[in-house]
Order: C-alpha cells, then sequence, then structure tokens
C-alpha cells in the first residue's frame, strides 16, 4: 500500500478538493484508493464527496466499530473514510488506544492500493502522526503569496520533525507556466535555507468548472472529466501510480 498524505501552509487553497479527486483518478486507473479524513480541525471530506456515512472515525476512537466497517464506497468507486471531527478526539485517547488505531491503518492495506490522507492545514503535533505514516508527502500550494510562505514555514517543521521526509509540490489554481516559476524559486529557498530537496509534482488550474462541481458536492474528475482541472489532476495520477510501482519495488 502507498501511503500519501496531502497538506499545506495555509488553509483554503484546495487540499480536500484534490486529496477527493485525485483519489477518484487513482481510483480509475484501476488502483483501490482510499481517501482519509485526517482534518482535526475541519473534518468536511464527507462534503466534498457529497456522501453521508451512517458512522465515521468518532465510531473508531469510541471502539463501537473498526475502520473497515466505517469504509463508504464514494464517488467513482473509491473507498472514504470520514472523520467528522474525530482526531482530536483520538488524540487524547492514549497511547495504547493510538496504537490499536495505527495498527488499524496498517490492516488496509489488504484492501487497498492507495491511501491518501487529507490533512489539516498546518503541522501541529496530531497531523505529524498521520505524515508519518506517509511514504509521500504532497504540499498543496496557491500562487497567492502568504500560501507560499506558509508553505516554506510547513516544508520547514516537516523536515525538522522528519528530515527523511519525501515532499512533493503541487499549485493549485495555477497555470502551468506560472506554477513551474514560482517552483523554481521555492525550490531555490528550501535549498538555500534547509539544504532539503522538493521536487515539483505538478499544477491544476482554476477553473469555474471544477469549483461548480464543488459547490454541487460532485468531484469534477467523476462528473466533469473533461474539464481542464480534471485532466490536470489526471496526469498527477498518472505519476503517483509510478511512486507506486517504486515503492513496490522498494519493498521487494
Ligand atoms: N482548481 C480549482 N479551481 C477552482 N476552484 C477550486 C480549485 N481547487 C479548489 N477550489 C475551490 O477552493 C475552495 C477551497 O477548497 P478546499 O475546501 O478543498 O480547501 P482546503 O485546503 O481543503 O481547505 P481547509 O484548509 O479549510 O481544509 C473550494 O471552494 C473549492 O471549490
Ligand atoms: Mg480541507
Amino acid at each position: 500500500m502507498l501511503t500519501i498524505a496531502i497538506t499545506s501552509g495555509k488553509g483554503g487553497v484546495g487540499k480536500t478538493t484534490f486529496a477527493a479527486n485525485l483519489a477518484a483518478a487513482l481510483q480509475e486507473t484501476g488502483e483501490q484508493t482510499t481517501v482519509f479524513d485526517a482534518d482535526l480541525q475541519l473534518a468536511n471530506l464527507d462534503i466534498v464527496l457529497g456522501i453521508a456515512p451512517t458512522h465515521n472515525l468518532q465510531h473508531v476512537v469510541s471502539g463501537e466499530k473498526t475502520l473497515r466497517e466505517i469504509a463508504t464506497t464514494g464517488p467513482g468507486g473509491l473507498t472514504a473514510i470520514t472523520g467528522a471531527s474525530a482526531v482530536p478526539m483520538l488524540m487524547r485517547a492514549g497511547p495504547k488506544k493510538l496504537g490499536l488505531f495505527m495498527e488499524q491503518i496498517a490492516q488496509l492495506d489488504a484492501e487497498t492500493d492507495i491511501l491518501v490522507f487529507d490533512t489539516a492545514a498546518g503541522l501541529d503535533q496530531r497531523v505529524m502522526t498521520f505524515m508519518k505514516l506517509a511514504q509521500e508527502v504532497i504540499v498543496v500550494v496557491s500562487p497567492d503569496p502568504t500560501s507560499i510562505t506558509d508553505a516554506y514555514a510547513t516544508v520547514k517543521t516537516l523536515f525538522r520533525k522528519d528530515p527523511g521526509a519525501r515532499v512533493k509540490v503541487v499549485f493549485n489554481m495555477a497555470n502551468p507556466v506560472e506554477a513551474r516559476r514560482l517552483f523554481e524559486s521555492f525550490e531555490k529557498i528550501v535549498w538555500s535555507y534547509l539544504k532539503k530537496h522538493v521536487d515539483f509534482l505538478g499544477s491544476v488550474r482554476h477553473d469555474m468548472e471544477a469549483a461548480r462541481a464543488t459547490r454541487k458536492r460532485q468531484l469534477f474528475v467523476v462528473e466533469n472529466p473533461t474539464c481542464g482541472a480534471a485532466q490536470d489532476i489526471r496526469a498527477i495520477a498518472q505519476e503517483v501510480r509510478n511512486w507506486k510501482d517504486i515503492t513496490m519495488l522498494r519493498a521487494g
């Protein structure tokens, strides 16, 4: 199972939209994909997916259900594990309960090829728990200067807490030329201050069709597959799929 965490410096840059649509695009390529709501401030993956599961992470934390039991089928056949802000409760649960929970995540391996965590902006201790489970981290950035400076702060924290982290950057609501240019200056700053590498993963254009689908609680990759943003996400999904093959090779 390939595990990926999606995060950002600043909130509202499109993490949940990106995570959900990327998961749908990965599912479309034939990989069984699970998207997991690890946003402790504002768990809203269920809303973005347009689903209302009867059970969620809260029931796992309370011990009523297992992770597998709350997994729900969402748009395009992806699997969703939704949160309802259960994460703070989870983090207060104590090391034993937390350990059991982490074990359940590892067990998802049996039916999941790719696991995508949608996390909150800004890496606090609780978000880091999920980051450490992820083999790859995708930092979503918008072309807004404050988003970029906040992304730098996030990357710095990430490398401090996990020096071996593998970090990829996606520019959301950006055109490809602008994204490349912004990435190059971002990468230079990261290298000169932190002596670490970050990789460019791609960009997703600002797309009114995508915004419209999101307002209707639909995934544009599924409902509006030809729109520009869907094409961009699909290109990124192809790249992510390659990581999976590389991870499998490494694991032997
Ligand atoms: N490529 C895009 N084109 C147009 N609108 C977009 C695009 N990506 C995201 N949006 C819009 O941006 C808004 C914020 O998206 P989203 O909720 O996914 O952000 P977030 O980073 O998860 O926010 P939070 O930090 O609150 O969790 C939504 O209204 C969404 O429709
Ligand atoms: Mg979000």
